[in-house]
């Protein structure tokens, strides 16, 4: 079969079966399995593949069409500012709105010589081990109430060999020490959004998607506890709901500069406190 025969029926069944971004999901399974990049796959769209490869892209297209099973999950990787991290079902895979909260994160993280970092809610690692990487003079520091999560993170961090503290606690449980800056991508989406949500979405964890209050409650509990935790000009940087803007502000009444960034879709995404 040719390369480009396969592409197209990859798309075709994924389109059929409801997978709402078909085309790139159909490209980077094929990226993946014949080991080359986008570019190449429609520089070569002429190339006779080996049965065996088509038969795993095949097979790998129903995975992803039937059990609803998203890619990165599938291929164990997911990408995030450039470089890929170790995934699994037990952390939520990265997404492009949690780089801006990184991008911000290493702005001001560069206002500090030695900035101390903490991040509450690691997941893949992908978000502290990226600051890290892009600002060697932080000491960051990641915790996660999940000892599955911290695992993955692990691996991440030994991959690129970066130098951030990961450990389990529970919010700041296990936390010890001032931060320059503390930020977090906390679960924020209310148990009422979380019915609405797709089947793939569904396959990452609950704990990593769910909170309280409306989604509230993990921002109220860091505004709260984080005062401990933090010293006069220090930066608390938030990843939120596109509807959260107002109700995450109202929290920060303590901070006198608060303010809210727009991610590419002109939505309110990132909240920045600081006195
Ligand atoms: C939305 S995910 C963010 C993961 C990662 N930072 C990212 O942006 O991809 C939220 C993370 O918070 C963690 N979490 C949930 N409750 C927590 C708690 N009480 N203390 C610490 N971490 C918690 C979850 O396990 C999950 O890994």
């Amino acid at each position: 079969m040719k390369l480009e025969d396969l592409l197209s029926e990859a798309k075709e069944i994924l389109k059929t079966s409801g997978v709402h971004n078909y085309k790139f999901e159909a490209e980077y399974i094929l990226s993946q399995i014949l080991c080359k990049d986008r570019l190449s796959l429609h520089l070569d769209f002429n190339e006779e593949l080996p049965l065996e490869d088509v038969f795993e892209v095949l097979d790998t297209v129903d995975i992803r069409a039937t059990d609803k099973i998203p890619v990165q999950y599938i291929f164990g990787q997911a990408n995030f500012y450039g470089r890929n991290f170790k995934v699994d079902k037990n952390v939520l895979i990265p997404r492009p709105e949690t780089e801006l909260l990184v991008e911000k994160v290493i702005e001001i993280s560069k206002k500090f010589s030695n900035p101390r970092i903490l991040e509450i809610g690691s997941g893949s690692g992908a978000a502290a081990i990226t600051v890290a990487l892009e600002n060697q003079n932080a000491l960051v520091t990641s915790v996660d109430i999940s000892s599955k999560a911290i695992e993955i993170s692990k691996v991440n961090q030994e991959k690129y060999g970066s130098n951030v503290v990961f450990s389990v606690s529970d919010l700041f449980s296990n936390v010890t020490g001032t931060y320059d800056i503390i930020f977090s991508n906390p679960p924020y989406i209310s148990e009422e959004e979380y019915k609405t949500l797709s089947d793939e979405v569904k396959k990452e964890p609950k704990s990593a998607l769910i909170a309280k209050d409306n989604g509230l409650y993990f921002y109220n509990k860091i505004v709260e506890l984080a005062s401990a935790y933090k010293e006069k000009d220090s930066y608390l940087i938030f990843e939120i709901g596109s509807e959260q803007g107002k109700d995450v502000r109202a929290l920060l009444s303590d901070y006198k500069f608060v303010s809210c960034i727009k991610d590419y879709n002109k939505h309110d995404r990132i909240i920045i406190a600081t006195n």
